[in-house]
């Protein structure tokens, strides 16, 4: 099977070394990929962005499965356009990832399905902005509603703050405020069925302790010795398949990589959000734990096939650890010199914000890295991370200490 993946971040990454290690896949592509799937898969220059370029590139290549990374081309209508020239992808269409594109759409269809999520009012003007600030007090949750590159949601206990975001978006959603862990659920589905996946938890402020500004995702780490035995099930049940069912019954079925963020509140589990593609940086811990062979699945899930497959998982913990530029979020600066990449075992080292400029390999990106360390436990996982990003040397970078610092406590107390 000849396959091309869009992208170029650390999920990427992840995702190429996953599809090349299962025998089922005989030629790897990437678009444009970055200088670690370089060594794996052959990268052409062609942009996300562009719906036309993959396109074309897809059918010059004659593969048999695109699969889809990020969710800019996907809420651009890619995989319709993909669909529509007889070519097998996996990623949902235009419609399906409105579920990540549009806060107001995802929220009527966890009505329509009977998914708990959080109370909430879509505003279009200042009168329904503050009248819906002040029907839920602090702390004050407001998102755009579209997709802002990771900057759309706000959570403030000041007002003023709250209420000079959501008169920056043109469409914004307010919501109740949930309290409680947070945790990445992500399901594979072919439009009927769906497999949930291991729970993760990601890290998203910059600094340790949740200091400083929101980022990407500065490290994850799976499983979850903390979480209630039955959460997978649970959000099959609650959250994963009456989805699947909706957008299905609205003749918008889902195919592809559903992600859902949870809070687990005192009064269960509630949808924080959804996205419409492998989380990053959780699928960089999510894929060298699955045992599945990944083309087979991905492909299976883009056939309508998925009906007698069962995920398989590797005993091992994982935990990534992301290298960031310095000035990372507001202001990363780029193009410094990468030395020193260690080898060590049991560690995997993901490429996102890099770039070859002649023989050196220089920062390109905020987030530069990814660093998953495997193990016995998340102790052991931790120190190999930990081990490896402590020697990679890159002026200025730096990366949280405290990745699944607090699991790795409580898995010892089990
Ligand atoms: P989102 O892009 O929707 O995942 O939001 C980014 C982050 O904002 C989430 O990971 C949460 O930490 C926080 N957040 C979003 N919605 C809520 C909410 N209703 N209550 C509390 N925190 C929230
Ligand atoms: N880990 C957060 C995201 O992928 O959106």
């Amino acid at each position: 099977m000849k396959i091309l993946l869009v992208g170029s971040g650390g999920r990427e990454h992840a995702l190429a070394l996953g599809l090349q290690a299962d025998s089922a896949c005989t030629e790897l592509h990437c678009a444009p990929g970055n200088p670690g799937t370089s060594q794996i898969a052959t990268n052409h220059l062609v942009a996300v962005t562009d719906n036309t370029a993959i396109v074309e590139l897809a059918k010059n290549l004659s593969v048999d499965l695109v699969v889809i990374g990020p969710e800019v081309p996907l809420v651009n209508g890619v995989a319709d356009l993909l669909r529509a020239a007889g070519i097998t992808t996996f990623g949902p269409s235009k419609a399906a990832a409105q579920l990540e594109g549009s806060k107001h759409f995802a929220k009527g269809v966890m009505r329509d399905a009977g998914v708990p999520t959080s109370r909430s009012f879509t505003c279009e003007n200042q009168e329904e902005i503050e009248s819906a600030l002040d029907a839920f007090g602090a702390p004050y949750v407001v998102k755009d509603d579209g997709l802002a590159a990771g900057k759309g949601v706000v959570v403030t206990d000041d007002r003023a703050i709250a209420l000079a975001h959501a008169l920056s978006c043109k469409r914004v959603v307010i919501e109740e405020y949930l309290n409680g862990p947070e945790i990445s659920l992500f399901g594979i589905s072919d439009g009927r069925n769906i497999l949930p996946m291991q729970p993760a938890q990601d890290f998203k402020r910059a600094y340790d302790f949740d200091e400083g500004p929101n980022t990407g995702g500065m490290g994850a780490y799976s499983p979850l010795p903390w979480a209630p035995d039955d959460i997978v099930d649970e959000t099959y049940e609650k959250v994963l398949a009456p989805m699947i069912a909706e957008m299905s019954a609205r003749g918008t079925p889902f195919v592809g990589l559903l992600y859902a963020g949870l809070a687990l509140t005192d009064h269960g589990l509630r949808v924080i959000e959804f996205n419409a593609r492998f989380g990053d940086p959780e699928t960089q811990v999510l894929i060298p734990r699955l045992k599945t062979p990944l083309a087979t699945l991905l492909y299976k899930a883009a056939t309508d096939s998925l009906d007698d497959v069962a995920l398989e998982w590797r005993d091992e913990s994982a935990v990534t650890v992301v290298l960031a530029a310095p000035g990372y979020p507001d202001a990363p600066q780029v193009n410094g010199a990468i030395t020193k990449i260690p080898v060590i075992a049991d560690t995997q080292i993901f490429h996102a914000g890099t770039t070859q400029s002649g023989d050196a390999l220089v920062s390109a990106g905020g987030r530069v890295m990814t660093i998953t360390g495997l193990g016995e436990d998340l102790t052991q996982a931790r120190d190999r991370a930990y081990r490896a990003i402590s020697q990679i040397e890159l002026s200025g970078s730096f990366y949280r200490s405290d990745i699944a610092l607090n699991a790795s406590v409580a898995e010892k107390g089990n």
